[in-house]
């Protein structure tokens, strides 16, 4: 952030609420990420930040614990006296309980008392089931009113289980505030790669006349992560890769590699592209289904020399558990531009690492005129490295060095920053958008919902069949993969 800072917009003095203060999410992701926007500028000197607890005793303690997490997540903070000593001075505790209406009025009082403009931001990083009684309860003391500054509400996924649920959160949601002022939250858009993907695709001439079914094979967009459910057994019960990670981020990155070019870079402009996407997904038929979606479940294996329990050992699963850990699909979107055009996409727990990327994989060159030299020419591949190591590649043909004419594959390899540990992380990029009230990459309620239309049909095929296979912990052995993507150019990328 440090070279983005010294351009970047200082944004106005803001109240940052965040309801919830003692989670998991605050102390990993939030904190961390204010006290590094702090450290470059990026939060104006009058800004609060808000932390509203449960109990009173936590409230006292609130500097301590802040302090003990920067510790573990943001240690360049604490490690200086002044940076801690600046971010510490914009800390201010609330008690409240989100059932407690008299706590709304509390709240407002303290944002009258702020002494600079009266912007707030709401941060609902609090389970879903409170997010309708806590913006009801602002909306009644009048804290989403706009008349004295802005006011904005993050919320962070699930954005419901199913359309109906997701439909009935926005109604809700819209009770109480504007669509505009609602910044639905995807990590996954915060990456230093999605936003570049719009950088490479309407900045540079070269790619965009082979972007379509005239250039392109197919698309490969993967999400692994090599964690288990850990402590979140409950949830994913309930929920399931498809739920977890196709409905919401999957998706947007497919709709980010596949819509046309927007009229202008900006919030209106990206979302109506991306709804236009999600519009055109094939929807599956349950025949369709069948041969165009595989799920999985991990089993037990060995990870880094460790022994791993399975899915159905965890804590808080049924050992009978049908849920699903892995999800791969071949979706198709019914445009000129891609017409024909797979778009696979795979997520999973468990599998041997943590890697996400969007692959690109060209159309194999029309003729080998090589052959005579037994070379093999590989099909081009443009990736986009989400992680590790956020960057992107190039895959050629070229000549080995050397009398004979020989080719082998050249690999042209940028990563976006020469040490990584620079870049904002997502966090920062979307928080700083908010306090900017730039929403270009942030959900629109609209499109939360079309994405539940196009996995239903996926949810409701499972629904009647409900058996699972199982696959090895820490392995790509999973039934069915291989067998998605058969017949297209080059199988899955080896990660
Ligand atoms: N953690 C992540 O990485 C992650 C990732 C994606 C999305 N999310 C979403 O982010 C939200 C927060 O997740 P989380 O993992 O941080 O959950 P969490 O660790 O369970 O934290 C929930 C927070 O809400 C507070 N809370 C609950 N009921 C309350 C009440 N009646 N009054 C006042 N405070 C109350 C809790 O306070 P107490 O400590 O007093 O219970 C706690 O601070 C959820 O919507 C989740 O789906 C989280």
């Amino acid at each position: 952030m440090n070279s983005a800072s010294s351009i970047a917009t200082q944004p106005e003095d803001a109240d940052i609420v965040i309801f919830g203060a003692s989670g998991d999410l605050t102390n990993r992701k939030l904190l961390p990420a204010l006290a590094h926007m702090y450290r470059w500028n990026l939060i104006a000197p009058g800004s609060r930040i808000i932390g509203v607890l449960r109990e009173k005793h936590e409230v006292r303690g609130w500097n301590e614990q802040v302090h003990a997490s920067l510790l573990k997540y943001a240690p360049d903070i604490v490690n200086n006296n002044t940076l801690w000593n600046g971010f510490s001075r914009m800390l201010h505790p609330i008690q409240g309980d989100l059932e407690d209406e008299s706590f709304y009025q509390r709240l407002s009082d303290v944002v009258e008392d702020s002494n600079t403009a009266m912007n707030v931001l709401f941060y609902f990083a609090i389970p879903p089931a409170y997010y309708h009684v806590t913006s009801r309860n602002l909306h009644a003391v009048r804290l989403t009113d706009e008349e004295k500054g802005w006011r904005r509400l993050v919320i962070e996924k699930p954005f419901g289980m199913d359309l109906d649920s997701a439909r009935h959160l926005n109604r809700c949601l819209l009770s109480y505030f504007d669509e505009a002022q609602i910044y639905r939250i995807d990590h996954y858009l915060g990456k230093e790669s999605v936003q570049n993907l719009l950088a490479f695709r309407f900045a540079n001439a070269v790619f965009e006349p082979l972007w379509n079914r005239n250039y392109i094979d197919h698309v490969q967009i993967t999400v692994a992560e090599s964690i288990g459910i850990e402590y979140r057994g409950g949830y994913y019960e309930k929920s399931g890769a498809l739920r977890d990670m196709v409905q919401n981020h999957l998706l947007q990155l497919l709709a980010l590699v596949a819509m046309e070019p927007p009229a202008e870079i900006s919030a209106t402009g990206v979302r109506n592209e991306k709804i236009q996407v999600l519009q055109s997904i094939h929807r599956m038929t349950p025949e369709e289904v069948k041969t165009h979606a595989v799920r999985a479940q991990y089993g037990a294996g060995m990870l880094d020399d460790e022994p791993v329990k399975g899915y159905r050992w965890e804590k808080d699963v049924a050992r009978d558990s049908n849920t699903e850990t892995f999800v791969a699909l071949k979706m198709y979107i019914d445009n000129w531009r891609w017409q024909g055009v797979p778009f696979f996409l795979r997520t999973g727990k468990r599998l041997p690492s943590r890697v996400s990327e969007i692959a690109i994989r060209f159309r194999q060159a029309p003729l080998n005129m090589f052959k005579h030299t037994a070379s093999t020419i590989e099909p081009n591949e443009l990736v986009f490295r989400l992680q590790p190591n956020e960057g992107m590649s190039l895959s050629l043909n070229a000549k080995q060095p050397g009398l004979t004419m020989h080719l082998h594959p050249l690999q042209l390899d940028a990563p976006y920053a020469e040490d990584s540990s620079n870049m904002p992380e997502a966090y920062e990029t979307l928080l700083y958008d908010v306090l900017l009230g730039d929403a270009t990459l942030f959900n629109r309620g609209d499109e939360v919902e079309e994405a539940w239309k196009v996995v239903t049909p996926i949810m409701e095929a499972w629904q009647e069949n409900h058996k699972v296979t199982l696959y090895p912990a820490a392995t790509w052995d999973i039934p069915g993969m291989d067998e998605l993507i058969a017949g297209h150019e080059g199988g899955w990328r080896q990660l």
